[in-house]
């Protein structure tokens, strides 16, 4: 959360700051802000809300200066208002920070009882006075930053510029990523290696305690003991990014209609297609020797751990547990020697999950994470990483790397099953075949969003939903209502359908609309009795099923979404895109920022 940019360039840097911070907008999109040092002074602009205001005010006041750093938050201390905004800044310095200083109250009392006047109620101001502190003490900047580190308790990623200095840039990292950009005679600082695309490619990344000393034509990186270290440069991919809705009117939009692409260069990767196999070089795991396997993930990515479950179960014959990572890490939970922990992450930041895998690590587990940016720590850190490849995912509502996390878990299983032996060739060609159609059916799926869209109008003036499944399903109605309230902002919850009867039935009545997923397979004739009890109360069913479970539904007066048949194996995948649809719909007609939903940011790098 928060996007962070640092640039040390030949020309003046504002308008390629504002450039980067659109890259980085999905981080958070509170305020945003930028600094930068002009005839040896600082100078700043910040605004609250969307970057367009930041560029507005750009536009009509440039900021002027060849060395400057910029900010896009999602707050965490202090509300989103411009005082709160980054970079904070003193007479000496300006900071950009992502990440939390937990210690900065007492850092805050401190500096305080030194005479430092706070004009905001972040913490990331209190670096801001440390730093300035050791200057006016009589340290260098790059003195005052090593002491001032070691005071700071938390995670965080943050650039700083001083005044005086056109020549000098100092990040550090601790937690959320750090990525530096080497030009030539420019040098760059960021959150990502796509925020850094327009300006280079060739990156390396900082490890957790390390600490940078850039000027235009150097980086010297130190570590967490201050010896100086290299890290390697990769070439990154981050340039094949472009940021553009095409002719889709969000991100959201366009993603969703991605999947059957993404889809496809996913299963590619993992299963040989055109033998009806499962591709062997993309297996590293020994899956003989793993007993239990252990996932922790967060939100949608943990919803997708779910469905595995149901499919590691019955193919595999593994001892399977699902948890959300901010319960997992600090539950210590016990590990035994042949338990694989897996982690399933789109960013592979988020501060949870990440906390998890190294949780695992430290006790001597295995650990896989199947991962959206291969570049993250979390691709970096795990013993074994299965790429999903869905491509940047700009819209805040994970899409297309939902699926793309169900096609390779999917296609994970069967190499696990086969490995095991619980999968022989003839279920290896049938159900390599049937994960071989999701292109085509969630293309024909994908051809309902009119009529979800004519669907949703009767949803728009609903206070509450709930959504409905067994087995498979039973994610999916969790993931349809995650999905719901996080962009319509209407109240949804996800229940077991067998749960329905223990409680949540109290809430029917006719102002109530019961959306079902419940493809017509072995858990449909026990949905339809729950979907009875439902209609018996005069609650609003909405029905996801195929045109058998249409005709055997039996129910009039429900709105059917009639969906392609599908085997049982991959139905979770082709049902995901209808709940997807739904709330993109509804949120639409509501007039929500689909893409932008208030609160949320993509990349939750904070606990
Ligand atoms: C919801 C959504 C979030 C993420 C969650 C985990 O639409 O996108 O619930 O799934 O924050 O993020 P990653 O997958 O990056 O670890």
């Amino acid at each position: 959360m928060c996007g962070i940019i640092g640039i040390l360039g030949k020309q003046d840097v504002a308008p390629l700051l504002l450039d980067g911070l659109k890259r980085l907008e999905y981080r958070g999109y509170d305020s945003a802000g930028v600094a930068t040092v002009y005839q040896k002074h600082l100078g700043r602009l910040r605004a609250p809300g969307k970057l367009v205001h930041l560029e507005e005010k750009l536009a009509k006041t440039p900021l002027k200066g060849n060395v400057g750093i910029g900010h896009t938050r999602w707050a965490t201390h202090g509300a989103p208002i411009e005082r709160n905004a980054h970079p904070q800044m003193t007479d000496k310095v300006a900071v950009v920070h992502n990440g939390i200083i937990e210690n900065f109250a007492e850092l805050r009392d401190e500096l305080i009882a030194d005479g430092c006047v706070f004009e905001s109620d972040t913490d990331t101001e209190v670096l801001a006075h440390l730093v300035t502190r050791e200057i006016k003490g009589g340290l260098t900047p790059v003195e005052a930053m090593r002491v001032s580190l070691k005071r700071l308790r938390g995670a965080y990623a943050v650039a700083l510029i001083f005044e005086g200095e056109e020549d000098l840039m100092i990040a550090a990292r601790f937690g959320p990523p750090l990525a530096i950009g080497y030009g030539k005679g420019e040098m760059f600082v960021g959150s990502d290696a796509i925020a850094l695309a327009p300006f280079t490619n060739r990156i390396s990344y900082l490890e957790d305690g390390d600490w940078v000393v850039l000027t235009h034509n150097s980086a010297t990186i130190y570590n967490s003991d201050d010896l100086v270290v290299e890290r390697d440069i990769s070439t990154s991919s981050g340039n094949e990014f472009l940021v553009s809705k095409s002719n889709h009117r969000h991100f959201m939009h366009k993603e969703m209609f991605e999947q059957p692409e993404v889809i496809s260069h996913t299963l590619a990767h993992y299963l040989d297609l055109g033998n009806d196999k499962i591709n062997e070089n993309a297996n590293p795991i020994d899956w003989k020797n793993v007993e239990r396997l252990s996932f922790a993930s967060c939100g949608t990515a943990y919803y997708s751990t779910l469905v595995a479950r149901y499919w590691f179960e019955k193919l595999c014959g593994l001892i399977v547990e699902n948890d959300v990572a901010s319960e997992f890490r600090y539950r210590e939970p016990p590990m035994t020697d042949k338990t694989l922990a897996m982690f399933v992450s789109q960013s592979g930041e988020t501060a949870d999950t990440l906390a998890s895998l190294r949780y695992c690590r430290a006790k001597g587990v295995k650990t896989a994470t199947v991962v959206n940016v291969l570049e993250s720590t979390m691709g970096r850190e795990a013993d074994f990483v299965l790429p999903t490849l869905a491509g940047p995912e700009i819209g805040v509502a994970s899409t297309k790397a939902f699926t793309c996390q169900l096609s390779a878990l999917a296609s994970v299983v069967l190499t696990a099953a086969k490995h095991r032996g619980t999968l022989d060739r003839a279920m290896e060609t049938k159900l390599v075949r049937q994960l071989a159609e999701l292109p085509r059916i969630i293309t024909d799926v994908l051809k309902l969003d009119s009529d979800i869209e004519e669907i949703c109008r009767d949803l728009m003036t609903v206070k509450n939903i709930l959504y409905i499944g067994r087995g498979t399903s039973y994610p999916i109605a969790l993931e349809g209502a995650l999905k719901l309230k996080e962009l319509s902002y209407i109240h949804a919850e996800g229940y077991a359908a067998g749960e329905l009867k223990h409680g949540p039935i109290a809430l029917i009545d006719e102002t109530m609309p019961v959306i079902v997923v419940a493809p017509h397979d072995r858990w449909f004739d026990k949905t339809v009795s729950n979907l009875q009890e439902v209609a018996a109360r005069g609650g609003r069913i909405i029905l996801i099923t195929d045109k058998e479970g249409a005709n055997a539904a039996g129910i009039n007066s429900l709105s059917t979404i009639v969906m392609p048949d599908v085997p049982e194996f991959i139905a979770p995948i082709v049902y995901a895109v209808p709940v997807q649809l739904i709330a993109y719909h509804t949120a639409v007609l509501l007039g929500t920022d689909v893409d932008q939903p208030r609160n949320l940011a993509k990349s939750v790098t904070v606990e």
